[in-house]
């Protein structure tokens, strides 16, 4: 959460600032603010509100300076206002910072501070920080970066911080812990870029590197040198990014979410392109050999996440078990890592992040390390946190997904978790030949399938989204694989239109949620060909029997639901392992449709970030 930038080199900052915080928007829009050297001296633009409203108040003013540093906000300490907007100053002004995390001892540290009479104009920990940094200047009589160094000692928490002083206009400084810094090597002599993540460098520069924890980048006078905090120099490792930039972009649709949604036929081609051949009946990770070993003998996965991806890891217990015969459990990332959880050095650990920064997964998968368990991640972002700090796992190829609500995210990761567990079913001998090819088969015939779903659906679910617009709760149900896409479905209602909605396992709703049906409530029902259809098929006579509306996703040429259901969506039939690919579609088409028609920002829908860097 909260998207950070800077720039230093021969060019003005300012373009390069505004727009990087408008690709990072995503992460938080709280409010924005920028700060730029301008003839030694520091200059700050903030406001309450998204970039736009920052780019409005500044109001086509000319905004010089060769560094500067910009911030997009999610609040966490401080309610979301103008004072409390980034870049903060230190008390005598000479100092700016930007920050992307929650500094925990503050309270402590301002107290400290307050006594060696600093005073402060916000309620954030991040203007405790720079005055930290300040107070320690002047202590020591250091340099800037030796003061930072020293602060970040003190400092109990997570960041991603950018750092500016007026008295060293030839440098910036950066640093991080627990939150993503990624430095852009620009291609003109000197010049650097810093962000949150590389989609505002990309159109610049491919070059980059990426922090890790615990370690401080310097600029000065062109010159980038990287030390951790305890001042031993590193060799900074520069990486080419593969990433287009058309992919960042809108692309003629009127959202990203809509966008992303439609890019699904490749993203799961693309997840699962040259990892499989249904000929040979090969499944290629890297993982899957070099931990074969291990996927013979194992006895228990452990899988982690959060969101969206959470629910990618209920569909993985599915394929799991089913295919692998492996016993699975799916644990909410942040319950998980405080419950003192029993873990073995046997067991392997699995988190699921798109982002691969989530603060929740990232502290899950640390602790089953120090436990000795293996680790693996299925993670969207190259490079990111999570798939930096595990033994092996699979990129899912979806490329990068801006909307916060997840939708190509979370089937690519289903994608993924198939070819997984197929791959530890084919090499512990727990799958026939037979059955690993069609469902291979099947997968390549998958692409095809979500396109045909796409296309055939949007008719109907705008005009069920015309009709229940205006509802206040919504129930989806949904049995076996289709069970977690029934969460999802609910989650990406609530997420984008504001609509309460649960998601429940179809035979657990007469064990409450039933009581809430009436003639006024909408019931999703996944509904989709397998051996459990008819408990599903019963499940939708209860709900009539009660007069709920139900909306039921079907296998094609359904007629026994068309009979009960008011709608009924058809989508291609399919391995039952793989229905989620599909059954997903309509429902984060129907989602997006019912956020459109009640006007609710949906690829920033309100309080929520992408990128959740705290916990
Ligand atoms: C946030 C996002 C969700 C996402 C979740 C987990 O809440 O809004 O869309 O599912 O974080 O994020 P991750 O990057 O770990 O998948």
């Amino acid at each position: 959460m909260c998207g950070i930038v800077a720039y230093i080199g021969p060019n003005q900052a300012y373009n390069f600032l505004i727009k990087g915080l408008q690709r990072l928007e995503y992460r938080g829009y709280d409010s924005a603010g920028i700060a730029l050297i301008e003839n030694n001296e520091i200059k700050v633009y903030k406001e309450h509100g998204k970039v736009q409203d920052l780019v409005d108040k500044i109001n086509g003013k000319i905004i010089s300076g060769n560094i500067g540093i910009g911030h997009t906000r999610w609040a966490t300490h401080g309610e979301p206002n103008q004072i409390n907007a980034h870049p903060h100053l230190s008390g005598n002004g000479e100092l700016a910072v930007i920050h992307n995390g929650i500094i925990e001892n503050y309270a402590t540290l301002k107290e400290v501070l307050e006594k060696s009479g600093h005073v402060f104009k916000s309620d954030t920990d991040t203007e405790v920080l720079i005055h930290l940094i300040e107070e320690i200047k002047s202590q020591e009589n250091c340099s800037l970066f030796e003061a930072v160094r020293l602060a970040l000692n003190e400092v109990v928490g997570a960041y991603a911080i950018v750092i500016l002083s007026n008295n060293d206009p030839d440098t910036i400084i950066g640093a991080r812990k627990g939150s993503p810094l990624v430095i852009g090597i620009g291609n003109n002599v000197g010049e650097y870029f810093m962000a949150s993540d590389a989609t505002p460098i990309i159109e610049y520069t491919r070059k980059v590197t990426y922090l890790n924890d615990n370690e401080i980048a310097e600029i000065k006078k062109g010159q980038l040198v990287v030390k951790t905090i305890e001042n031993k120099e590193k060799t900074p490792f520069i990486q080419n990014l593969e990433i287009s930039l058309e992919a960042i972009e809108k692309g003629g649709f009127e959202h990203f979410m809509l966008k992303e949604i439609f890019e699904q036929p490749k993203s799961i081609h693309d997840s699962f392109r040259g990892r499989i051949d249904s000929k040979d009946l090969k499944i290629e990770m890297r993982s899957l050999n070099e931990f074969e070993n291990k996927i013979k003998n194992l006895k228990r996965i452990i899988i982690v996440a959060c969101g969206t991806s959470w629910h990618a890891g209920l569909v993985g217990e599915y394929l799991f078990e089913d295919f692998a015969r492996i016993p699975v459990e799916v644990e909410y990332a942040s319950e998980f890592r405080y419950r003192n959880p029993v873990l073995y050095p046997e067991d392997l650990v699995i988190a699921i992040s798109q982002s691969g920064e989530t603060a929740d997964t990232l502290a899950a998968l640390e602790l089953a390390k120090k436990s000795g368990a293996t680790v693996f991640g299925v993670c969207n972002v190259v490079g990111s946190s999570i798939p930096r700090m595990t033994d092996a796992g699979a990129y899912t190829h979806a490329g990068p997904e801006i909307g916060v609500a997840s939708t190509k995210a979370f089937t690519a990761q289903v994608t993924v978790l198939v070819l997984l567990a197929l791959g530890f079913a084919q090499r512990r001998g727990s799958i026939s030949d037979s059955k690993l090819r069609n469902i291979l088969q099947e997968m390549e015939r998958i692409p095809a399938k979500v396109d045909k779903v796409l296309k055939s659906s949007e008719t109907i679910i705008k005009e069920i989204s015309e009709k229940y617009y205006n509802v206040r709760n919504f129930l989806y149900l949904g049995r076996g694989y289709n069970f977690p896409v029934a969460l999802e479905g609910a989650l990406k209602l609530k997420e984008i239109s504001y609509i309460h909605a649960e998601g429940y396992p179809a035979a657990e709703m007469k064990h409450g949620p039933i009581a809430l049906i009436d003639e006024e409530m909408p019931v999703v029902v996944i509904a989709t060909q397998n051996e459990i259809y008819e408990k599903a098929l019963s499940n939708i006579q209860e709900v009539k029997a009660r007069k709920g509306k139900i909306i039921a996703i079907v296998t094609e040429n359904d007629e026994k639901v068309k009979n009960l259901a008011e709608f009924c969506i058809e989508i291609p039939e399919t391995e039952d392992a793989l229905a989620p690919l599909l059954s997903t579609i309509p429902l984060q088409l129907l989602s997006y449709h019912i956020a459109v028609l009640r006007g609710c920002n949906v690829d920033q829908p309100r309080n929520l970030a992408k990128s959740v860097t705290v916990e």
